[in-house]
């Protein structure tokens, strides 16, 4: 049964091939082959950005923002990565505004077998075990159904839509799920 874990090198393999598939780390942003390479080259290196990332993190127009602190879990069976969910510890001004505490991602090749509800699930449960919130806030594109079904189905409330912040012309949604 697949479960949530910490990244680590056995799951690496998998990992680049499901970012050779299609799989990004980043919706707002697409994976380009030099990065894909380097990560198979250097997997130890990507593994300590990952548990250990930056101060800063590049915003999606390009510019240095503050990187709040984060984990990120791989929902893996065996040592076959499926996807990921990551969530932020605190909320800044940007992230209040768009991105939220908790992020995910399902590789193509596992969509639609009802992961990602879990994956949130189980971060939800995780959330509650580790980080003193009695709220999360999650964020999603109105183009995107089935994440806005996952949020639903795991008891997100609807706080308001508003203008996605990143793409030009899109409205997105914003959620509280209470822990
Ligand atoms: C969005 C994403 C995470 C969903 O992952 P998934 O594992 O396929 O999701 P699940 O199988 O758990 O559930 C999807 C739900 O949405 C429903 N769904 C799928 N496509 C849909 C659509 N076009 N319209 C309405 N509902 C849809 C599914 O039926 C399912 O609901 P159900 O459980 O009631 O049947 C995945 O497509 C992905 O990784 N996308 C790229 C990254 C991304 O968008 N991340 C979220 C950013 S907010």
């Amino acid at each position: 049964m697949p479960r949530l874990a910490a990244p680590a090198l056995a799951h690496m393999p998998s990992f680049v091939a499901a970012l050779k598939e299609g799989y990004r780390r980043d919706s707002l942003r697409a994976e380009d082959p030099g990065a894909i390479a380097q990560i198979e080259r250097e997997p130890q290196w990507f593994l300590r950005q990952v548990n250990t990332p930056p101060a800063h993190v590049v915003l999606p127009d390009g510019t240095l923002g503050e990187r709040v602190l984060e984990t990120q879990l791989w929902y893996v069976e065996g040592d076959e990565f499926l996807g990921s969910v990551s969530v932020r510890h605190t909320l800044n001004e940007l992230l209040e505004r768009w991105g939220g505490h908790i992020g995910y991602a399902v590789r193509p090749s596992a969509q639609g077998c009802g992961y990602a509800s879990t994956m949130l699930a189980g971060m939800l449960d995780h959330v509650r075990a580790n980080l003193p919130l009695d709220r999360v806030m999650l964020t999603v594109n109105l183009k995107n159904p089935a994440s806005i079904r996952v949020i639903e189905k795991n008891g997100g409330v609807l706080i308001d839509e508003v203008d996605h912040p990143w793409v030009e012309g899109d409205r997105g949604r914003r959620y509280w799920i209470a822990l």
